[in-house]
C-alpha cells in the first residue's frame, strides 16, 4: 500500500493522538491513522502532506483532529454484552446497596457507563437497575453515559437499535424494554429495529468525554457520587499508566461504597488499592470504599474475594474499524477475520495469519481462540512473555463462563475442555 505519510510525520502524529486522546498505534495502526488522515485532509480540500503538517504545528482547521480521532475509535458494543458481569454487580453489590439505600430514606441511584459507545451498555444499566428497583418509579435513577465518538453518542441518544446490538438478549427483555419502531415498513421483518422505551430513556443521559483529558466536566450532570461505574473495554486501549490514571480518576467520583466494573479482558490493569476484587459465578467486580483509598488487600480476605492472578496487559493497539466506518451495515463479524487467520495458517502464511488474528481481536477483544491461537504461535517462536500474556487472558475468559458454555469458533469444545487444554500449554509454556 503506497505510504500516505513519511514515517517520522506518522511517528509524531501517532503520539499525538496518543497523549490526547490515549490511543497507541502500532504498526497496523498506522495504516489506519493515514486513512482517517486522508479522509479528513479531502474534507478541508488539503492534502495529506499539508494536514499533517498542519497537525504538527499546530494550525489544523477546527475539529480536525477531533474527527480524526473519532474515526479511530472502535465502537463495539451490544445490550448486556458480558451478562455474566451484570449479575455478579446485581448480586455482589446492587441489591444489597438498594436494600441499604431504601433503610436509610435515600431513593437515588447513580450509574455511569464511561466509554458508552452507541448507548447499549448505558441502557442496559438502566434496565439492570428497573428490574431491581421494583418501585423504581419512586426512585431517582440517574445514568450517565459518556464517550469520546460524538456520532457514537448520537445513535446512543436516538435509542433505536438492529439486530447486531442484541446479540444474545433474551426475548423477555426485548419485550419489557423495547418496541418495534411504529413508522417502519408495514412488510414482515424478522429482526425488526427496536427502540428502547421512553421510561428507559428518561433515566439515560449522553454526554462527551474523553477520558484521557484533565479535566472531566459533564454539562447539567454532577459527575460524582456514582455508585456504580461500568468502564468496559476502552482501558485496552491506554497504556498501563493511562488506564491507571483514569481508573484512580474514576474512583475518585464513585461513592463511598460503590462498584467499580471492568471488562474481564481489563482486569489486570485494575491497582489493587483501587478496590477488593469479588467474584460471583466467574465474573469480577470491585467494590470500592473510597473511605479507604489505600487500604491494602489484606490476608484476611476470603478467598472466593481474592484477587485474580494479575496478568500483563495486552498490547492489541486501537485502530479504526474502517470496514465499519465505511458500510452502513452491521459491523464485519469477527469470525471473518479468525477464519481468514486459520485459512493462512493452512497454508503456512504465519504473518497473515498473525495479522488476521490481530483484526479479530481488534473486532472483539474477547474473541478467545484468538487469543489461544496468538498465545500458541508466540510459544512457536519463544516468545514466551506474548504467549503467557495471550494464555493467560484466554484462560481470565474461560473462567468466566460456564463450565458446559460453548466456545465460540473452538470446534464444539465446552468452556471447561478449553481451560483444562489452556491450563496445560499455559503450564508447559511457562516450564519451557
Ligand atoms: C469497544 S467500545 C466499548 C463500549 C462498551 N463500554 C462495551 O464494553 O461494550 C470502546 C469505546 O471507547 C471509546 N473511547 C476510546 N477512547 C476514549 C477516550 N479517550 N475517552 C472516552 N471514550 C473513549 C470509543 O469511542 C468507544 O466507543
Amino acid at each position: 500500500m503506497k505510504k500516505l505519510l513519511p514515517e517520522g510525520e506518522a511517528e509524531q502524529i501517532a503520539e499525538i493522538f496518543a497523549s490526547r486522546y490515549g490511543f497507541r498505534l502500532a504498526r497496523g495502526g498506522r495504516a489506519d491513522l493515514a486513512l482517517a488522515l486522508a479522509q479528513e485532509a479531502k474534507s478541508h480540500n488539503f492534502s495529506c502532506e499539508a494536514l499533517a503538517a498542519a497537525i504538527l504545528d499546530g494550525s489544523a482547521p477546527p475539529g480536525a483532529v477531533e474527527k480524526i480521532a473519532e474515526k479511530l475509535t472502535i465502537g463495539e458494543t451490544y445490550f448486556f454484552r458480558h451478562p455474566e458481569q451484570f449479575k455478579a454487580a446485581e448480586a455482589l453489590y446492587l441489591q444489597n446497596r438498594i436494600a441499604r439505600k431504601r433503610e436509610m430514606g435515600d431513593r437515588t441511584l447513580r450509574i455511569w457507563s464511561a466509554a458508552c459507545s452507541t448507548g447499549e451498555e448505558a441502557y442496559s444499566l438502566a434496565m439492570l437497575a428497573v428490574r431491581s428497583i421494583p418501585d423504581s418509579k419512586d426512585w431517582k435513577i440517574e445514568i450517565l453515559g459518556t464517550d469520546l465518538a460524538p456520532r457514537f453518542l448520537e445513535t446512543a441518544r436516538e435509542g433505536e437499535y438492529g439486530a447486531w446490538s442484541f446479540r444474545g438478549v433474551p426475548e423477555e427483555i426485548k419485550r419489557a424494554f423495547f418496541e418495534e419502531d411504529a413508522t417502519q415498513s408495514l412488510a414482515p421483518n424478522p429482526n425488526p429495529r427496536l427502540r428502547v422505551k421512553q421510561e428507559i430513556k428518561d433515566l439515560v443521559r449522553f454526554s462527551r468525554l474523553n477520558l484521557k483529558s484533565h479535566h472531566w466536566l459533564v454539562p447539567n450532570r454532577p459527575l460524582s457520587g456514582f455508585d456504580m461505574v461500568f468502564c468496559r473495554n476502552v482501558l485496552i486501549y491506554f497504556d498501563r499508566e493511562a488506564s491507571v490514571e483514569i481508573l484512580w480518576k474514576i474512583r475518585s467520583y464513585m461513592a463511598k461504597d460503590s462498584c467499580l466494573v471492568v471488562s474481564p479482558s481489563e482486569l489486570a490493569l485494575v491497582p489493587i488499592d483501587v478496590g477488593k476484587q469479588f467474584r460471583h459465578q466467574g465474573a469480577s467486580v470491585f467494590l470500592v470504599n473510597s473511605g479507604h483509598t489505600h487500604k491494602k488487600v489484606g490476608k484476611s480476605m476470603p478467598a472466593s474475594a481474592t484477587p485474580a492472578a494479575r496478568r500483563p496487559r495486552r498490547t492489541v493497539a486501537k485502530v479504526e474499524a474502517k470496514v465499519q466506518a465505511a458500510s452502513p451495515g452491521p459491523p464485519p463479524d469477527p469470525k471473518f477475520y479468525y477464519l481468514a487467520a486459520l485459512e493462512a495458517l493452512e497454508k503456512g502464511d504465519d504473518p497473515q495469519a498473525h495479522a488476521a488474528l490481530i483484526r479479530t481481536l481488534y473486532m472483539d477483544p474477547d474473541f478467545i481462540p484468538a487469543h489461544i491461537a496468538l498465545g500458541n504461535a508466540a510459544g512457536q517462536e519463544g516468545r514466551k512473555k506474548d504467549a503467557v500474556r495471550h494464555l493467560s487472558i484466554a484462560l481470565e475468559l474461560l473462567a468466566s463462563m460456564e463450565d458446559s458454555a460453548p466456545v465460540q469458533e473452538s470446534g464444539g469444545m465446552s468452556a471447561k475442555g478449553l481451560r483444562d487444554m489452556v491450563e496445560s500449554i499455559l503450564a508447559m509454556t511457562r516450564g519451557g
